[in-house]
């Protein structure tokens, strides 16, 4: 399938522990919009399109929150595409697991499944390079992760606000973003945390907000589109993102490598 035009490559992120800046943050411009994307699962026709909205968006920065692998067919074409991009990358579950050769037994099997022929596709440059992913980022004035602040390598999962009181107590930036359950969600601290629709959430002062971006490849809110976030930093807005694309071409992909016949059901029902 061909590829939409990407965003430009960008250089590697600067040194461990120091906020790191992307390039746009040197042009002379001013107008910063960062596309933040992840939970792609192998889903090359969903990346393809949330890329090719954020370029129409006009987004002249990209963030990838990890899981570039697993579920789905093209884990390679994906890696490949993410590390062309030369973006700030973090390390997902399906990341570390695809890259490892540990046992995968106490997997939900489906997912273990997707996870051995991952494997069996990737090189070991691919895998080194998914090995070598950072857990947590701070770029700019916030933070990623794919799961957590307080134990990233515990893959914890945050679906309503206790959850989120946890992160916060280690969210020492405004705003922080993450994945991991593939459900778009916002929740804010001022005081105390709650959850707040995931609309257009515009950054306000003495406010704390963790904020998880959806999923590129494998919706889980019932809605089949592709998710991402768009971080307008001129105006401290951020906007969540729907896109179709061809779902049709990602589940026949998914039959013809003989995955599980459940991973191209469930994209369809964005479960
Ligand atoms: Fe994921």
């Amino acid at each position: 399938m061909q590829s939409p035009s990407g965003p430009p490559p960008s250089p590697v992120p600067g040194a461990s522990g120091q906020p790191e800046t992307t390039p746009a943050a040197d042009a002379s411009s001013g107008h910063r919009r960062i596309a933040i994307f992840g939970d792609i699962h192998a889903n090359l026709e969903g990346l393809e399109a949330v890329l090719a909205d954020a370029e129409e968006q006009g987004c002249n920065d990209y963030i990838c929150m990890g899981d570039v692998v697993g579920y789905n067919a093209n884990p390679v074409e994906c890696l490949e595409k993410v590390r062309a991009m030369g973006c700030p990358v973090i390390k997902g579950n399906h990341d570390e697991d695809a890259s490892g050769t540990h046992s995968l037994d106490s997997m939900n099997p489906v997912a273990a499944t997707a996870l051995e022929w991952t494997r069996e596709q990737l090189d070991e440059d691919q895998k080194t390079w998914l090995r070598r992913l950072r857990m947590v980022r701070q770029i700019e004035d916030f933070t990623v992760v794919h799961s957590t602040l307080d134990q990233p390598s515990n893959w914890n999962y945050v679906t309503n606000r206790f959850d989120a009181m946890s992160n916060f107590s280690y969210q020492f930036t405004q705003v922080c973003f993450h994945g991991h359950t593939h459900v778009p969600r916002v929740y804010v601290k001022d005081g105390k945390v709650q959850e707040v629709p995931a609309e257009s959430v515009v950054i306000e002062p003495g406010s704390k907000y963790f904020i998880n971006v959806g999923s590129a490849g494998q919706p889980r809110d019932g809605d089949w589109r592709a998710c991402y976030a768009i971080y307008d930093l001129t105006h401290k807005l951020i906007v969540f993102r729907r896109v179709e694309y061809d779902i049709e071409t990602t589940q026949r992909k998914i039959r013809d490598a003989d995955l599980p016949p459940m991973l191209a059901e469930r994209l369809a029902d964005g479960r």
